[in-house]
Order: C-alpha cells, then sequence, then structure tokens
C-alpha cells in the first residue's frame, strides 16, 4: 500500500517536471496588442472592408495596419471617454505623439517571399481565401500564427496554373 502510494508521488513529480520543462521550452511569445480590437464588430456592426484598415494590401508587399487617423473617423472622445476600457486606450494615443504600435501575428517563414498586390490585385484573390477566420475574431491572437502551410500555397499555385518552382518563394 504504501510503496502504491509512494510509486504515486513519484509518478507526480516527473509528470510535474516534464510539463514545466516542456512548456519553458516550447511556449511561444505572448502578443499583447496595445488595443484589444474587435474585427467582428468592424466587419458585421459597422459594414466596413478589409482594404479600409489595411489600405496597402492592394498595392504593396505588406497589407498595412491601420493607423490612429482612421479609427477617429468614427470614435470620438468627448462622445465615447469613460463608455469602454478598450475605447479610452484609442483615446489615450490621441494625446501622445505616437501612433498605435500593433504588432504582427499572421506571418510567414523569413525566406519566403510573399506580396499581397499580386495576389489580391493581379490574382483577384479575396482575403478570406487565406485569412479564413479572421472575421471571426472577438480579441486578437496572442501568439504569432502561420497564415498557411507550404502544401496550401502550392495546391492554390498548381490549380492556378502559377509556378510551383522552389526559388519562386524561397528567396
Ligand atoms: C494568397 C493568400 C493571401 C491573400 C489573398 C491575402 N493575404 Fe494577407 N497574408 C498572407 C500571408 C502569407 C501573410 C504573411 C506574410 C508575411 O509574413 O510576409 C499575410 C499577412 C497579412 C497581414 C499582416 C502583415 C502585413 O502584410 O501587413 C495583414 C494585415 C494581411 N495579410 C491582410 C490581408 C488583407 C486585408 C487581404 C485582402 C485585401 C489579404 N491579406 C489577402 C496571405 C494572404
Ligand atoms: C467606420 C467606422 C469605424 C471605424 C473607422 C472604426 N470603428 Fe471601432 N467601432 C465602430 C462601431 C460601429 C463599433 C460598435 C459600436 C460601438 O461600440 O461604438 C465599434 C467598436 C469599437 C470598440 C469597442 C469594441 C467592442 O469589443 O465592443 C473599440 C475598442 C474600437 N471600435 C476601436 C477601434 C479602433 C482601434 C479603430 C481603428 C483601427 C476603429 N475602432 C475604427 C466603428 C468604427
Ligand atoms: C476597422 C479596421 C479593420 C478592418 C475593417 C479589418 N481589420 Fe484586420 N486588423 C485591424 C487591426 C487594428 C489589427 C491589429 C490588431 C489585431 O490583431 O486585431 C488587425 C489585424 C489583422 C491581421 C493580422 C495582422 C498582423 O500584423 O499580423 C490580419 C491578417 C487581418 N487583420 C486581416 C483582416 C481581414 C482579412 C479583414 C477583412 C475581412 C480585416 N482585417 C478587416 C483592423 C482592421
Ligand atoms: C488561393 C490561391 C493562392 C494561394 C493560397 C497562394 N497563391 Fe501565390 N499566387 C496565386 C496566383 C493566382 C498568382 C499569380 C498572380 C498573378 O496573376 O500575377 C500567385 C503568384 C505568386 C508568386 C509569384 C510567382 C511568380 O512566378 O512570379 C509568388 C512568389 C507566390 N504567389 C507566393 C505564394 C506563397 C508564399 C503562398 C503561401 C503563403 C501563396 N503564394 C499562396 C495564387 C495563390
Ligand atoms: C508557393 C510557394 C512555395 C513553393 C513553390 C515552395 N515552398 Fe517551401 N515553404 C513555403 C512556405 C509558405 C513555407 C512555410 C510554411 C511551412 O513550413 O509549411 C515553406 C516551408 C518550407 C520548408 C520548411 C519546412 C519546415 O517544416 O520547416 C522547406 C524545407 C521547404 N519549404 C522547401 C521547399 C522546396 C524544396 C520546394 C520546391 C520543391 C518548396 N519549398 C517550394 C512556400 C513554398
Amino acid at each position: 500500500m504504501l510503496r502504491t502510494a509512494s510509486m504515486f508521488v513519484i509518478l507526480i513529480v516527473v509528470v510535474g517536471f516534464v510539463t514545466i520543462v516542456y512548456g519553458i521550452a516550447f511556449r511561444s511569445e505572448r502578443i499583447v496588442q496595445p488595443i484589444a480590437f474587435n474585427h467582428v464588430v468592424h466587419l458585421d456592426g459597422a459594414g466596413m472592408q478589409c482594404i479600409e484598415c489595411h489600405m496597402d494590401a492592394e498595392t504593396g508587399v505588406s497589407a498595412g495596419l491601420p493607423g490612429k487617423r482612421i479609427c477617429y473617423d468614427c470614435h470620438d472622445i468627448d462622445d465615447e471617454a469613460n463608455t469602454h476600457p478598450e475605447k479610452d486606450k484609442l483615446f489615450a494615443f490621441d494625446e501622445q505623439d505616437m501612433d498605435i504600435p500593433w504588432q504582427r501575428v499572421a506571418i510567414t517563414r523569413p525566406d519566403v517571399y510573399f506580396s499581397h498586390r499580386r495576389h489580391v490585385t493581379s490574382g483577384k484573390l479575396e482575403c478570406t481565401e487565406c485569412h479564413r477566420d479572421q472575421p471571426t475574431l472577438l480579441t486578437p491572437p496572442s501568439t504569432a500564427r502561420l497564415v498557411m502551410p507550404m502544401d496550401a500555397c502550392i495546391q492554390c499555385h498548381k490549380k492556378s496554373g502559377v509556378s510551383s518552382d522552389c526559388l519562386a518563394c524561397h528567396r
């Protein structure tokens, strides 16, 4: 009986130790955005288009993130101060001489070349073809996420008759 009990204690200690070491080694860095931005209220509620905030997606390699001026088109400190904690964070940037320091979460590998203009303007693809769950996000993701695995890029390239040469993407 005593033997079983001490075996059990040893097991718990070992499992606990492995869990902690694994957690330290493999946890991804947590990302906290300066404002807990809500995609759902702006798309479904305010009826906005992706391109109104990610303004470089049709013309640039990167899609870009919105500056505070875009937000102040609709949100007004005089009417809305102290009505919502996240809006107050937005208004706090008004007095500062800096823009909102949004952080990158949607990524690919560093050696992979990806151009938004090429896909959105030349390829005529919808944003949600690749960013499927973005319109459903009530809060920002808390870790960086690979937008899509290599297989998904290649599958569409084959279907569309676009190059699947390694060096087309790995530059
Ligand atoms: C064919 C797939 C695809 C389409 C279509 C696409 N994206 Fe992306 N998007 C990606 C990939 C891949 C990345 C990561 C790129 C990187 O790390 O350089 C990304 C990154 C982003 C980012 C973060 C980095 C940046 O570029 O500023 C934003 C914002 C973004 N996309 C918005 C959009 C919007 C808005 C549209 C539609 C107008 C769109 N995307 C269309 C695949 C796509
Ligand atoms: C076209 C108008 C429009 C623009 C531009 C706009 N918003 Fe909003 N926003 C709304 C509407 C509508 C709501 C939902 C009603 C409300 O809470 O005022 C909302 C809600 C919010 C909320 C409360 C969210 C919640 O979860 O209830 C925050 C925070 C916010 N917006 C921040 C921003 C930020 C940051 C920007 C700029 C990147 C921005 N908004 C740009 C119209 C807009
Ligand atoms: C009212 C402005 C607004 C609209 C409209 C909007 N976004 Fe965003 N988007 C943001 C903000 C602010 C962030 C940064 C905070 C976050 O992650 O939520 C962001 C983040 C993102 C990211 C991650 C960016 C990165 O740097 O890693 C992607 C991808 C993205 N949006 C895609 C879309 C797509 C696709 C649509 C349309 C379906 C869309 N967004 C509509 C404001 C907007
Ligand atoms: C849903 C379909 C689709 C997906 C997914 C997709 N692409 Fe593409 N891609 C295209 C199309 C269509 C073109 C050609 C656009 C044009 O007409 O210029 C293209 C062109 C390219 C080019 C230029 C090719 C050349 O020969 O110059 C590169 C590089 C590229 N894509 C990289 C990527 C990467 C990296 C990913 C994944 C992260 C990806 N694509 C995902 C459809 C897609
Ligand atoms: C259409 C774009 C595209 C083409 C073509 C492509 N790759 Fe990739 N590759 C990617 C993307 C995006 C990633 C990062 C996502 C991932 O790891 O799945 C990647 C990741 C990789 C990785 C790292 C995988 C890992 O698990 O760490 C290797 C190795 C690789 N590619 C080799 C190749 C080789 C070899 C070819 C040619 C036979 C090739 N790729 C063609 C887009 C492409």
